[in-house]
Formats: C-alpha cells, structure tokens, sequence
C-alpha cells in the first residue's frame, strides 16, 4: 500500500512564477490497483508521478510505501522497485545498447556487464516475443535503431521484468502511431493483470480510463476532484465524466482545456 500524505510541490516558491503544482493532495493507492488519471494539461498529474518516483521532492507531506517513509529517498533509491515510463519513447532504453544488454541492465540491478548467458537469452525471448514485434530474433541489434512503439513496448518489459511496487506510466502512448499506441496499450493491461502490479496511468483518452484498470482519478489544480471506483467508472460515459469535471471546477466551456479523445 502507498500512502501520500498532505503532499504539496511549489515551483518557483517566492517568485512571479510561483506554481502550486500539488496542492495538499492525499491518496491511498492500494496493492494491486490500476488507476487511470486523467485531468487538464497543467492540473499536476506529472509532478505526482515524479514525486512517486522520486524525480521531485515535495515541499510538503509524505510518501509511505508498505509502511515506509520513502518521502526523501532519492529516484536511484526508489528506482528497483518503482517503474516509471513516459511519453517519449526514447526516454526509457540505452541507444547504442544491445536489445540483450538493455534487458540484462533491468533484469540484474545495473550489473549487466556480468556475462549474458544463453538461460538469459531464451528468458529475454520468451518475454519478447509476446510483443509479436519479432524482437525476439533481433537480440544483438542496438535499440537506436527501433521505432518508437518497438522502444516504448521494450521500456515496458524492462520496467515490468522485476516486478516492480509500483509502475508509473505517463501518457506512454500518446506518442505512438494510433495502431501501435493500441499494442502497447494492450501490452500493459496484460503485463498488469499477469503480475497483478499496482500500477498508476495518466492517459488522455477518457475512453481509454473508462475502460481499464479497478479505479478512474480526476486531477485539476494540483488536486483530486474524483474517485471512483471500478464499478462506478464502467457506469460512466465521456459525457457523464466531461459533466462532472466542469461541475467539480470553476472551468467554463471555453476554458475547458482537457483534451477529449
Ligand atoms: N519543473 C518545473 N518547473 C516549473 N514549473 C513546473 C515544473 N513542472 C511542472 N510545472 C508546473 O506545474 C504545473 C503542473 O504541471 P504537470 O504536473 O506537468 O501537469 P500535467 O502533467 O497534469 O499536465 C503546471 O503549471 C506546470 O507548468
Ligand atoms: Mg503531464
């Protein structure tokens, strides 16, 4: 269970650009949920990650993992046992590394200089060929030179490989080709469910939220303005939910600024 408590991250404290990106935020993400988050651009749902992640340090509050205070560990400390992928594909994997050294970096803790052995290998395979990208007979060749969606579907496994506590996926395929957005997507459910990951992911297609994961949050302003749960959410359509958004906010229709898909 990971609790946040009280959390608030202000950027540029004391200056005209001063920022309250979140705003005294609590939440309970419980072992085993999948939240979908969605909100306006601007609302904080990245910084919330990356406080997770440990990329940012709140000025306020706590983050408790399984009962430890993890608030002021750093993103190198954290980094084992939470995933985090983001909107750029080419974010999460090494270019001028081998698909098999990418892999053996994930799998081993970073000591991926340790030989590679064939058990590696036909592990490596066996994971890779669930992509359906033929990845798996292309072991030796550096990931630079993969598309996008074939990076973001590596990132995936390679976050995913160890078990994680947690996974952190911002907008992870909202960079991809619609098809290919699609496979990823339908990689993740199944990564997910398989290892049954409490996992959190900001997408901006409401139909996307509706449909996946046990729990749908609305950010806005650097808070939670809705929660439901997975039998509340499947009841709901993009009109119910757009509705509730502008009821919960001061937003006028033409300051509507989510982007509905
Ligand atoms: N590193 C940063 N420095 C200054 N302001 C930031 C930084 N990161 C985010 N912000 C601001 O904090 C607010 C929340 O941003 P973000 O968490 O990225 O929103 P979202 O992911 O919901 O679009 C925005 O107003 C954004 O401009
Ligand atoms: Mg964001």
């Amino acid at each position: 269970m990971i609790e946040i408590r009280n959390m608030t991250k202000i950027f540029n404290e004391g200056t005209v650009n001063e920022k309250t990106a979140l705003d005294d935020l609590n939440l309970t993400i419980n072992d085993g949920d999948f939240i979908c988050m969605i909100g306006a651009n601007g609302s904080g749902k990245s910084t919330l990650l990356n406080c997770l992640s440990g990329a940012i340090i709140p000025e306020k509050g706590n983050i408790i993992m399984d009962g430890k205070d993890i608030t002021l560990l750093t993103q190198h400390e954290r980094a084992h046992e939470i995933g985090h992928l983001f909107q750029d594909p080419m974010a999460g994997t090494a270019p001028h590394m081998t698909i098999e050294e990418n892999l053996a970096l994930a799998a081993k803790n970073g000591s991926w200089l340790s030989k590679i052995s064939e058990s590696d290998r036909s592990f490596f395979r066996e994971k890779l060929k669930k992509l359906d990208m033929d990845l798996e007979n292309r072991l030796k060749m550096e990931v630079g030179v993969l598309s996008g969606g074939m990076r973001q579907a590596l990132t995936l496994i390679m976050n995913t490989i160890k078990t994680p506590k947690l996974l952190l996926l911002d907008e992870h395929t909202a960079a991809l080709d619609p098809e290919t957005a699609d496979k990823v997507l339908k990689l993740t459910k199944e990564t997910v469910d398989e290892k049954n990951i409490t996992c959190v992911m900001i997408t901006h297609n409401m139909q996307t939220a509706i449909d996946m994961g046990n729990r749908l949050i609305m950010m806005n302003e650097g808070k939670i303005i809705l929660d439901l749960n997975k039998e509340e959410k499947e009841k709901m359509s993009i009109d119910e939910l757009r509705d509730l958004f502008r009821l919960n906010t001061s937003s006028q229709l033409d300051d509507d600024r989510m982007i509905l898909l």
